[in-house]
């Protein structure tokens, strides 16, 4: 059993190293400028006296908006989460290598996604800088800043359900040229869980015990890494309405396939610690089968009440 975590940094390193070659061979070169309608923007007021935001410069639905506005400022929380990874696998050979070609990637989706809110005039550019500067100054800390495998285990989670969320905002839009570029970032958050997940897997080989003790910790209390946005209960709860990201889509679309990938239910390598970890987050996962399954019902009604008003 391997409990030291330098001990585990270093039995990982072969991991990290192919799969960061792995990584560079799949990952394509995209340019944000290239997605940015330019030609639509208009100088604003104040400095230069332009036009003042409104509301109705754009026609996107109010629920995209919050989405891509909760999508924004999470990718704007770049300098904490590099901060945290930097700190857990350290900045030297692969580990440092991937920790900073991944900030390089992550980089460009809040330059892409703010250069293109902004010229197509999406959202109001002061209560998003005002938004920007409250959620950066709070911060982001690891949730298990001690434990490489739980924060492993918890960006493979994290990765996915961010391509999940850019991709189904981007269809929430109705604007083919954000769904475009959100289909763009998603598949790099994509890329970025295959990476997590590669890395787990291997982590389960080494020591299968410890690795699902950390999962089901993480899904336990999995919470999504912009949930500290001022009013992020309420625009979680209208993304979900709009089924942008619900708790089908975390169970379903997130939880499952990763686990599925890690063959946790099928696994033969555990010890009694093992099997105790796996039956506590079989019951989570049964659990969230129902608390999604009660959204869904919720959802429903409230759609059919909408409907007969109209
Ligand atoms: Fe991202
Ligand atoms: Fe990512």
């Amino acid at each position: 059993m391997i409990v030291d975590q330098t001990a585990l940094l270093i039995e990982l390193e072969p991991v990290v190293a192919a799969n960061l070659d792995r990584h560079l061979s799949l990952a394509k070169e995209w340019f944000p400028h290239e997605y940015v309608p330019w030609s639509e923007g208009r100088t604003f007021d104040g400095l230069l006296d332009g036009e003042p935001w409104r509301e109705d410069d754009s026609a996107i639905p109010d629920v995209a908006r919050t989405a891509l506005i909760v999508n924004l400022l999470t990718e704007d929380n770049l300098p904490s989460y590099h901060h945290e990874i930097a700190t857990l696998f350290g900045r030297d050979g692969a580990w440092g290598t991937w920790v900073h070609r991944w900030t390089a990637e992550e980089g460009r989706h809040g330059i892409a996604l703010r250069d293109y809110l902004t010229v197509t005039r999406a959202v109001d550019p002061v209560a998003l800088e005002r938004a920007r500067m409250t959620h950066m100054q709070a911060g982001y800390a690891n949730a298990h800043p001690e434990e490489m495998m739980h924060s492993i285990a918890y960006v493979a989670f994290q990765e996915l359900a961010t391509r999940i969320s850019h991709r189904n905002t981007g269809k929430a839009t109705g604007d083919p040229l954000a769904e475009q570029l959100l289909a763009r970032v998603a598949a790099d958050e994509n890329l970025h869980m295959v990476f997590y997940r590669n890395l787990l897997a291997a982590a389960f080989d080494l020591d299968a015990d410890h690795a699902m003790q950390a999962v089901a910790d993480v899904v336990a209390g999995f919470e999504m890494p912009g949930a500290n946005i001022e009013g992020f209960q309420r625009k979680a709860l209208s993304i979900a309405l709009a089924g942008i990201y619900d708790l089908r889509q975390h169970r379903d679309e997130v939880l499952q396939p990763v686990l599925r990938q890690w063959n946790v239910f099928g696994r033969t390598d555990l010890t009694a610690a093992g099997e105790k970890a796996r039956e506590q987050l079989a019951a989570h996962m049964d659990e969230l089968e129902v608390q999604a399954a009660r959204f869904e019902e919720k959802r429903e009604a409230r759609r059919r009440r909408q409907a007969e008003k109209r």
